[in-house]
């Protein structure tokens, strides 16, 4: 009996894990051609008032690389207001695993499909193709329950309004950024610190650099994975040295199971900035509870 009940709990619990979520946002988006300053990334900020525009051109495309394969539900799309609404007429919503010609990839027509990229184009030749909003939502296990837990961030010090928890807040901010990402002031050896409350495996970070100013002041960040507190966490092993990070894309760093509680962002070295618009931490299993 107690076996049969606790077989039910489980059943019960590991449908409550399972949700979709809209995943766009972890992603990072290009396109064929960008007409003025309308990136690809406009796209993904949560604002129906900043868009991305192709130029006029045949065939173009937009494609968001969610980083990992999901399960996809639902594709939505929001179209510009101010005008030309049926420049959008005729596109095409793709999703599949190929990178290399993502046009080989079949159009999205059923719930549960697939894959890592997704695409809308326009065939056809003089075409604009542009889009204000795009939510991808695909089927996560594990993240609600992280969470639930409530992580917390923490760091070093707070340039103005950008505090740590804008790091962690599921969206990249990359049209109002001091509300999105998070920042510290200019300083010797500045840190962010995010509190996962559990022991995780960690098995990747990704982090996404900001994309209006600055893509450089991210370089040489060190992420650190680990339980202790001492030297803020800072002293933890570590799990990737960023080298660089262009504007508006998130990187994938691996970090193969390491175990911890805490990850770390720490740049060594006098008057720098550590700003950060989104890091994700994709956790394996957690190891065990610390934040009761
Ligand atoms: C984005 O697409 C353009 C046009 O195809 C290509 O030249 C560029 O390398 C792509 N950028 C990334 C980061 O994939
Ligand atoms: C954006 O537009 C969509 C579709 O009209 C609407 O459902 C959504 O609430 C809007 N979002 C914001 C932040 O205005
Ligand atoms: C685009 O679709 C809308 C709605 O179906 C329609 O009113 C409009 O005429 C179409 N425009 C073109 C250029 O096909």
């Amino acid at each position: 009996n107690v076996y049969l009940w606790s077989f039910f709990f489980l059943l019960f619990f590991s449908i409550c894990l399972m949700t979709y979520l809209n995943t766009a946002g972890w992603g990072t988006a290009n396109q064929s051609t960008t007409y003025k300053n309308s990136y690809a990334q406009y796209a993904l900020d949560g604002l129906n008032s900043s868009c991305t525009h192709t130029d006029l051109q045949s065939d173009p495309w937009w494609t968001l690389d969610l980083l990992k394969t999901y399960s996809v539900n639902r594709v939505t799309i929001t179209n510009r207001r101010d005008c030309c609404s049926n420049r959008i007429n005729g596109s095409e919503i793709r999703v599949g695993n190929d990178f290399s010609d993502v046009f080989s990839n079949p159009i999205y027509s059923c719930r549960g499909m697939e894959g890592r990229y997704v695409t809308v184009n326009i065939p056809g030749t003089s075409k604009i193709l542009t889009l204000c909003e795009v939510g991808v939502y695909g089927l996560v296990f594990a993240l609600i329950y992280n969470l639930a837990t409530g992580r917390t961030a923490i760091q070093s010090s707070t340039y103005g309004l950008w505090s740590a928890e804008q790091a962690i807040d599921f969206s990249p901010g990359f049209t109002k950024s001091w509300s999105l990402c998070s920042s510290t002031t200019a300083q010797t050896n500045p840190w962010w610190r995010v509190d996962l409350c559990y022991i995780y495996r960690v098995s990747r970070v990704v982090i996404t650099n900001r994309l209006d100013c600055c893509p450089e002041r991210i370089n040489v960040a060190e992420i650190r994975i680990g339980n202790s507190l001492e030297n803020n966490g800072n002293n933890n092993p570590i799990c990737a040295v960023i080298s660089s990070i262009p504007a508006g894309v998130s990187s994938t760093y691996t970090c193969n199971g390491m175990e911890g509680r805490y990850v770390n962002l720490f740049i060594p070295g006098d008057t720098k900035y550590l700003t950060l618009c989104e890091v994700e931490q994709q956790l394996q299993s957690s190891v065990c509870d610390n934040c009761q």
